[in-house]
């Protein structure tokens, strides 16, 4: 059978201090005129501000755009279009976690191509309408999680039909991501853990994804031994310059690697704590990861034995089931070890609506390279046993 796999980072700069380039990345791209988008906060930082004050010094215009929340609407997709109507940018940088880093992607395609956002959505082909006639993009992420920096996809919610959709075309990854750890070394440890673990998942979601590619899973075993190794030291010591770097470095191979492989199961349940019940992504993830990798078990048990290791354990003598629960349990923790919530009712998921969410869940194409089909009872199931009682 012959396969096809597409969408690998384009050129990633990495170091402390790596935004100081951006100026020179753009003049190379043949850039004058930059649009940045960011957070409407960090975007009154130096972290944000300091680059805009470099790059103007170089003789570039710069226009901000930050009227851009958590999660980007369709609304705030057109509002950046707009603004690019006006100002004629010839490069797109977007500094931030994943949400102004999707919010570029998706209005990087309406500009370009014109429409409506939801003309892109990938449920109903818009994959094929985006052409390769994109602006550069260079993507600065401000996180170790969402992987957003060298993903092929922004995900759009939108507000009238409550629910959240992906723009997405091998087109869409960065030309250029910038890993810059003094971005990160002022993160809460909430953030860190909570981010830091959506990295987890990408990883151990695309290891055990039926598509399994070499490459993309060779990726996710490397982002995992760096997590486990470089995530507890950035959630103690914020200030780890290696760490952060290492957590970024880590969780752009997730995202290169998910951008293949896909994810699975995990990111379905999670994606429903979080439009039900408003559950932070990567929260969402921690507190599903453990159940769903025992629901995964059986259909890929030498994949997390590899993960088992990957994390460390020590697996000798251990058959393989033995040594994938020591994984689990690995897992389990780590998120212990950062305070984060492990039961469903602690971050205020009602029980009642389980059984709509499970239906939800399986819908969500994030999951269609799952090892283990699963039924609306099963996923059920899954939710009820993350539950304290
Ligand atoms: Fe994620």
């Amino acid at each position: 059978m012959i396969n096809k796999y597409q969408g690998w980072p384009g050129t990633i700069i990495t170091g402390a201090g790596a935004t100081d380039t951006l100026g020179a990345e753009v003049k190379a791209l043949g850039g004058k005129k930059v649009i940045l988008f960011s957070g409407p906060h960090i975007s009154m930082t130096p972290m944000v501000q300091g680059p805009i004050e470099k790059m103007r010094s170089e003789g570039l215009e710069v226009l901000l755009f930050n009227k851009i929340g958590a999660n980007p609407t369709e609304e705030m997709v057109v509002a950046g279009a707009e603004a690019m109507k006006e100002f004629k940018p010839d490069v797109i940088i977007a500094i931030g976690g994943g949400s102004p880093i999707d919010c570029a992607k998706a209005a990087n395609v309406l500009y370009t191509h014109g429409g409506q956002v939801e003309d892109y959505n990938v449920n109903t082909g818009g994959i094929e309408r985006i052409r390769p006639i994109l602006l550069p993009f260079i993507a600065v992420p401000t996180t170790a999680g969402s992987g957003s920096e060298v993903t092929n996809v922004g995900v759009i919610t939108s507000t009238k039909r409550h629910v959240k959709y992906g723009v997405l075309s091998p087109f869409l990854v960065p030309t250029i991501s910038v890993l810059d750890p003094l971005l990160c070394t002022g993160l809460s440890p909430y953030v860190t853990a909570s981010t830091g673990i959506d990295a987890m998942t990408h990883c151990i979601e695309s290891y055990v994804s039926f598509v399994s590619f070499c490459i993309a899973d060779a990726e996710a075993l490397q982002g995992i031994r760096m997590i486990k190794d470089y995530l507890p030291i950035a959630y103690k010591d914020g200030g780890n310059v290696e760490a952060r770097e290492k957590m970024l470095q880590a969780s752009m191979m997730a995202g290169a690697s998910f951008n293949v492989n896909n994810l699975g199961l995990c990111h379905q349940m999670a994606h429903q704590l979080s439009s039900y019940f408003g559950v932070p992504h990567g929260v969402a993830n921690a507190l599903l990861l453990p159940e769903v990798m025992r629901f995964n078990m059986p259909a890929a048990v030498e994949r997390y034995r590899d993960i088992a290791e990957a994390l460390g354990c020590d697996i000798s003598g251990l058959s393989a089931q033995e040594a994938a629960e020591k994984g689990i349990e690995k897992v389990e923790a780590m998120c212990r070890e950062m305070n984060i919530p492990k039961y469903l009712e602690d971050v205020g998921v009602d029980k009642a609506q389980v059984p709509a969410m499970a239906v939800t869940a399986l819908q969500d194409g994030v999951g269609a390279t799952n090892p283990r089909p699963t039924t609306v009872e099963e996923c059920e199931q899954v939710y009820y046993r993350c539950f304290r009682d």
